[in-house]
Parts: structure tokens; sequence; C-alpha cells
């Protein structure tokens, strides 16, 4: 069978975007600002992605679109027979980990999303949007249910296959949510008081910032950019032969930061208007959304917007975690793309329960918790602040070392058509040096090698 690909430009960059926009940047990155102090934390993120996610963005594109394979295959044909394959399914691993987490998330999305079709949300009070979002996750059956509804909706769009599904959904429905989180920033901005949410996100006070937050924002730039876990390369690997990898990279990695960006901003000043705490944690998008439309003419109408086309992020991002054991188990395993789209969906649905009953700490399996932590939170921090950024470490290690600079070349350059000559020098010298020593620089520190 011919292996599909993206059919264009556009297609490639609003596919890889999809992936890469999602909860993260709507409910993710808002709550974490929130709890580590706001702009010095932005701050940080910031050079994160342009030193750490940038080069590595690249060079998983490299990795897919040279060897047209999925992440296991594609390492394998690179270095047949070596140890590298592992990094594939290392990925295909932390896949499952965020996939039991975020689909739960991703549940309560849908959930709100068909509250604010029946109007629960009207004339909404602060007091009324904790007590609805705990209700939403303590379920303790509905959760479960739309956790397993999110699952049927990610493998009937996967089944249908990398044209057919990923690329006609993502080139519909991306454009869109840029519309609607603006819209939605006009009103926070118009309530009163937002300038004091605005002013959390932009002062950048270096004295609040701790290891901890360099950490969660180094595996926050990870999570954002979907790297470190082979999905970049899965992607690249349905790249156009002509696409710049380089510009697909930046435009991807600018557009995602926007949207992050345009989220804080519909969120920080509802928190500080509405008199929330900016560091409530993972109901921040929950409690404060609602509020945000409450009280004006079509509120609701856009309330339902907005969930709708957070879902939708959601959903896309979930493709393309899927899509990494997906292509995976129907290149090297020989399943039908089908029957590894259900099989996937059902194990995650299932092992993704631990996580959703988790929430709930006054129940049987929220009050266990190990080493201080909760199903749902070990799921979560083990793959973004551990395995996410090894991943990393190991892809920067393997293309700046393992693999020739007149290959990367020849592959960067689209076989000499482009003129990348200085950029390549750049990526590669940050790739080599940068990248690697800050990773590790951070690694150390987190588990108390180096202390500073
Ligand atoms: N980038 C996605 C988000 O920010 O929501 C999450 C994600 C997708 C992480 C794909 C990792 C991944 F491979």
């Amino acid at each position: 069978m011919k292996r599909e690909t993206f059919s264009s430009g556009l297609a490639v960059f609003f596919a890889t975007l999809g992936s890469a926009v999602g909860l993260g940047n709507i409910w993710k990155f808002p709550y974490l600002t929130g709890q580590y102090g706001g702009g010095a934390f932005l701050a940080v993120y910031f050079l994160c992605i342009l030193f750490v996610g940038l080069p590595i963005m690249v060079s998983e594109f490299y990795i897919g679109r040279k060897t047209r394979k999925n992440a296991v295959g594609a390492l394998e044909e690179l270095k047949p027979g070596t140890s590298w394959k592992y990094i594939g399914i290392m990925g295909a691993l932390s896949s499952y980990l965020i996939m039991f987490f975020y689909s739960c998330v991703a549940g309560w999305v849908y959930f709100y999303l068909f509250k604010a079709i029946k109007g629960d949300f009207a004339g909404i009070t602060m007091a009324n949007a904790q007590s609805q979002f705990g209700d939403v996750i303590m379920g303790p059956v509905s959760p479960i249910i739309w956790q397993f509804i999110v699952m049927g909706v990610v493998a009937t769009i996967l089944a249908m296959g990398v044209k057919d599904g990923i690329e006609k959904i993502t080139k519909t429905l991306m454009p869109l949510l840029f519309v609607l989180i603006i819209i939605c920033d006009i009103r926070a901005l118009t309530l009163p008081g937002a300038g004091e949410g605005i002013n959390f996100l932009l002062q950048v006070d270096f004295s609040k910032l701790t290891a901890a937050a360099v950490l969660t924002a180094l595996g926050l730039a990870f999570f954002k950019l979907s790297l470190g876990m082979g999905t970049m390369i899965t992607y690249g690997s349905y790249f156009t032969a002509d696409n710049n990898l380089f510009g697909t990279a930046a435009k991807v990695a600018l557009s995602d930061t926007l949207v992050s960006l345009l989220a804080g901003i519909a969120i920080f000043p509802t928190v500080f208007s509405f008199g929330l705490e900016p560091s409530a944690g993972p109901g921040l998008l929950f409690m404060t959304i609602p509020l945000v439309f409450s009280q004006i003419p079509f509120g609701n109408v856009l309330l339902v917007a907005f969930f709708f086309l957070t879902s939708i992020a959601a959903t896309t991002a979930m493709l393309s975690l899927v899509e990494v054991p997906l292509a995976y188990f129907t290149e090297e395993r020989g399943v039908a793309r089908p029957k590894a789209a259900i099989i996937n969906a059902a194990v995650i649905a299932i092992i993704g329960i631990l996580a959703t009953l988790s929430v709930d700490k006054s129940s049987l399996l929220g009050s266990y918790t190990f080493l201080g932590r909760g199903f749902f939170d070990w799921f979560d921090y083990i793959s973004s602040n551990v395995l996410l950024p090894v991943g990393g470490l190991l892809i920067a290690i393997f293309i700046g070392y393992r693999v020739k600079k007149e290959d990367l070349k020849r592959e960067l350059s689209n076989h000499g058509r482009l003129h990348i000559d200085s950029i390549l020098n750049v990526y590669y010298f940050i790739l080599r040096y940068v990248t690697p020593a800050l990773l590790l620089i951070v690694f150390l520190n987190s588990v108390g090698i180096l202390k500073f």
C-alpha cells in the first residue's frame, strides 16, 4: 500500500499546528503560568522554546521526512541494529502516559460543551462556577463516560486515515479557533480590573523563579510543541518533499505561542476581575471561561463556540498523540489501521479511568497517593517533566553527533533547492552545544545532583 502524505504546504502547517495547539495552550499554559508566578515563568518558557524546542522540532522533522517511517522504524533505518530505536519505543510509551490524563481533561471539555449547549451556565456566579466544576470532575460515572466518548471520536477520525481524517479536520477548524480566542480576549479585556491580569502576565519578577518552575517551563515547552516522543517524527514522515522544514518549525512554534498568549489574555483578566486565585490549578480554565461570557448578550452562544473549539483543539492534538503507536503497529506489525485505532483507543480509555477517578480526593482512588502524587499527577509529571525532556536530549545527541552534517544539509535544503547555509550553521551549533547543556543542567538540578 502506498504511504500517505499531506497534500500541500498549508495542510502540513495546519496538521502540525493541530498537534501543537491543544489543551496545552488553553488549559495547561494558563494554570501553570498562574501557579509559577506569571511573567518570569513566561520569560523562561520563551527561552526554552527558542533554544530547546525549535532545534528539536527541526531534528524530528528531519528524521521523519528522510525515512518516511514511524518513529521506531525511522531510527532503525538511520542506524540499523542499534539501540537508537528505543527513542521511538519510549515515545510510544510517553504517548500512552499523556493520553491517560489528556483524555480525562478532554472529557471535561466535551462535558462543558454539552452543559453550555443545555444553558447550565446562564447567570453564573463565581461560587457557582467552582461548584459546577467540582460536580463535573467528581462524577464519578459521567467523566468516565465522556472520556470514552472522546476516545470514540479519536478512533473514528484516525481510522479514516491521514489525508481524509487528520488533514481535513485540522485545515477547517484551526483558523476558526484563532478567531474565537480573539473574541474571548476582547470580552476579557473589557471587564473591570482587566489590567491587573495583563500586568500579572507581563511583570517579570525573577525572584519568584524556583528550580521547579524552570523544570516545569521546560516540560511545558516539550509538551506544547509535541516534542521528545516521536510525534513530530511521525508527522514529518507525512510532509511533502518540497516543504521547508525550518520554515514550518518556526511558523508552528510562533503560532502556537501566540495561541497560548491569547488564551492567557482571555483568562487572567477574568481571574483578577472576579477575585479568583491565579494559582487555582487545573480548574482555572473551567472556572473562568463561563464567567467571561456571563451577563453579556449572546454570551451563551459564545460559550458554546469556545468549548466547541477547545474540544477540537484537544481532539486534533490527541490524533497526533495516538498516531505515534498507531503508525508503529500498522507499519511494523502489519495491523490494519482501523483495528489498530480501535484497540489503542480502548486501551487508553480503560487505563485512563485511573486518572479520571484519582481526581476526586475524597474517593478511594483519589486518596491513594505515592510520594505525594495520585495517578493523574504521576502520568502528567513523568511524561512532561521526565520522558519528553529525556527523549529530546537523546534526539539532540543523535542528530548532533551521530548524523553527518552533509546528510542533514541535503535533507533540510530539499536536496540543494533551498539556501539554508547560515540558518543550518546556527541550528547545528545550538543543537550540539546549547540544547544538550541546558537539558542536562535542568535535569541534574531537578534530581538534586547540581544545586544553584
Ligand atoms: N501539544 C499538545 C498540547 O499542547 O495540548 C499536547 C501534545 C500533543 C503533547 C502531542 C505531545 C504530543 F506528542
